[in-house]
């Protein structure tokens, strides 16, 4: 899935702040480890490194859904449960899903909480109407699972709402948030939280793989209407879709 500096074998448990990315179950294993001790203040340093945008990004993310209230909408890597909270807000009924027990104990909301895999999620086949998953698509393993995954537990005519970081197509602004994101945001994660980590942040965008692959993969996996919509002039992304 990946297309830069990502290494062949994940059969070593690198720390995600090597030059050379961990695969596999290697980067299983470091992600889990790096959000399990950045839970703590992730919230915070998620507000101050994108000045409260990430909250805006969010609730449009819950939006795109389009679904009536009452829903019941997996939300998937929900981490400290911030999309969680906006899905009660919307008076839908969320389950969050994560990996890292540490964020999961940090989380703030009054969803049902599960720890699991978003490559083999503990969910009953065609059982939920939504799904979200925010920020998180260039943590997992490999995509087409999670997609695959993603269709199995969601109903036909289900929605899938899904933003991650992205990079502006604008070259002058791309140069501008490739600086903020990879010189910037690692001082502010060292300064308030880990340093380590938030040098890994913005080099895992490598992982996503090229834009029409990623639909591709989700259109492969059982899904119709397939959308993406750029946020803050690029910086994010939002893809949606039905489940077909
Ligand atoms: C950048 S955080 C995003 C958290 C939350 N969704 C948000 O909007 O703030 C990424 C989350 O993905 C989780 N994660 C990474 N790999 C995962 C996996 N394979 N299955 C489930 N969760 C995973 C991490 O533990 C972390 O909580």
């Amino acid at each position: 899935m990946s297309r830069a500096a990502v290494s062949a074998a994940g059969d070593s448990k690198r720390a995600p702040t090597d030059d050379v990315l961990p695969t596999g179950e290697a980067k299983r294993a470091a992600v889990k480890s790096m959000f399990d001790t950045i839970a703590p203040r992730y919230d915070l340093v998620n507000r101050l490194m994108t000045f409260r945008m990430d909250v805006g990004w969010r609730r449009r993310t819950v939006d795109a859904l389009g679904l009536t209230p009452g829903s019941l909408v997996a939300d998937i890597a929900c981490g400290t449960g911030d999309l969680c909270r906006d899905l009660e807000r919307a008076q839908m009924r969320p389950i969050g899903i994560d990996l890292s027990y540490g964020m999961l104990a940090s989380a703030r909301t009054q969803a049902p909480l599960l720890q699991g895999d978003a490559l083999s999620l503990p969910i009953r086949t065609a059982s939920v109407t939504g799904l979200t998953c925010g920020f998180a698509l260039r943590n997992f393993v490999d995509l087409a699972p999670f997609f695959i995954e993603a269709a199995r537990v969601m109903r036909r005519g289900g929605r899938i709402a899904l933003v991650e970081v992205a990079s502006p197509p604008n070259p002058v602004l791309a140069w501008g948030h490739g600086i903020y994101f990879g010189k910037v945001v690692p001082q502010i994660g060292a300064l308030l939280s880990d340093r380590a980590a938030y040098r890994y942040l913005p080099k895992s965008v490598s992982y996503l793989p090229p834009v029409e692959d990623m639909l591709d993969t989700l259109r492969s996996a059982g899904f119709a209407h397939v959308e993406r919509t750029l946020l803050s002039t690029g910086i994010a992304q939002l893809i949606t879709a039905t489940r077909a």
